[in-house]
């Protein structure tokens, strides 16, 4: 595998992969790589004749109170996973490569990106819609692989290239869990060993929550119980558990007769000074 660091030699590799008449399908990571991330290189394998996989800690996407500094970086380590998994080529670039002098561009997708994260982490999804715009624009992939476990991210992303025509199709890949069911995360690297067994209640929640509304339950009373429960595990603070569109993370809307759209349970809360994020589909029984 080889890395590169430069737009320009990224885009002279795909156009020679084009000139062959390769398909590419790209995996934007923040590095830290865990399998999350390779489940996300093997769904680009299997869809694509070619992988990018990018790595790049993107600093407009972290608040000013948040983990930049210490998010971690081991680009070596992971460099040596991606080639295992068989990605053909990794992006690297500097800061400056993205972000040059005079960089003046904010790309904001307004709806989707206003409640749940969007509240707690001001300018958040300005700084994700405008790098994955640029990584996507720079690279030109017939496909790019993301999250499920990142839900609203993943709505933000599929509304942001629909929105401004960016061809490629973005698809979503499943959450990938511990024994315990514990979404995987680069940030469960910080949880102590007690912290690690409260993380792990905060799944069963939300399984809870999506099962008490599939079977008709009211979808805030639900929500708040779920809150409930997890503030008694011991998350502190819970900042939201909430039941939603799963599209456009509006109000549920789940109508009758198979009119209803889809809906998704989804929550931030803390265990020490970690903040996770999970979300679960809501199985209507027809
Ligand atoms: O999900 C992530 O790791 C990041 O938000 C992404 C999509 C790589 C953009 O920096």
């Amino acid at each position: 595998m080889k890395t590169v660091r430069t737009i320009a030699d990224l885009r002279a590799v795909v156009r020679g992969w084009r000139a062959a008449g390769e398909t590419v399908g790209l995996v934007t990571t923040m590095g830290a790589l865990h399998e999350g991330h390779l489940t996300l290189i093997d769904a680009a394998a299997a869809g694509n004749g070619k992988v990018i996989s990018t790595i790049f800690v993107n600093p407009s996407q972290f608040g000013p109170s948040e983990d930049l500094s210490r998010y971690p970086r081991r680009e070596a380590e992971d460099a040596e996973m991606l080639a295992a998994r068989g990605a053909d080529l990794l992006f690297a670039p500097p800061v400056d490569e993205v972000y040059p002098d005079g960089f003046a561009t904010t790309v904001s997708v307004a709806g989707v990106t206003e409640a749940l994260e969007g509240k707690f982490r001001p300018g958040h999804f300005e700084g994700v819609a405008t790098v994955v715009a640029k990584l996507l624009l720079q690279s030109l992939p017939d496909r790019a692989y993301f999250g499920e476990k990142d839900w609203q991210q993943l709505q933000t992303i599929t509304r942001m290239a629909r929105d401004l025509d960016i061809p490629v199709e973005i698809a979503g890949v499943p959450t990938v869990r511990e024994d315990d069911g514990l979404a995987m995360s680069s940030r469960n690297a910080y949880l102590s060993a007690d912290e690690r067994r409260i993380a792990g209640t905060l799944n069963v929640v939300l399984r809870e929550v999506a099962a008490s509304v599939a079977e008709g339950g009211d979808p805030e009373a639900a929500a708040e119980q779920g809150a409930a429960k997890l503030r008694e595990a011991g998350f502190d603070p819970v900042q939201y558990v909430a039941v939603r569109d799963a599209e456009d993370l509006g109000p549920p809307r789940p109508g009758t007769g198979g009119d209803g759209r889809a809906m998704r349970v989804l929550a931030a809360a803390k265990v020490g000074k970690t903040r996770l994020i999970d979300n679960f589909p809501v199985e209507m029984k027809v």
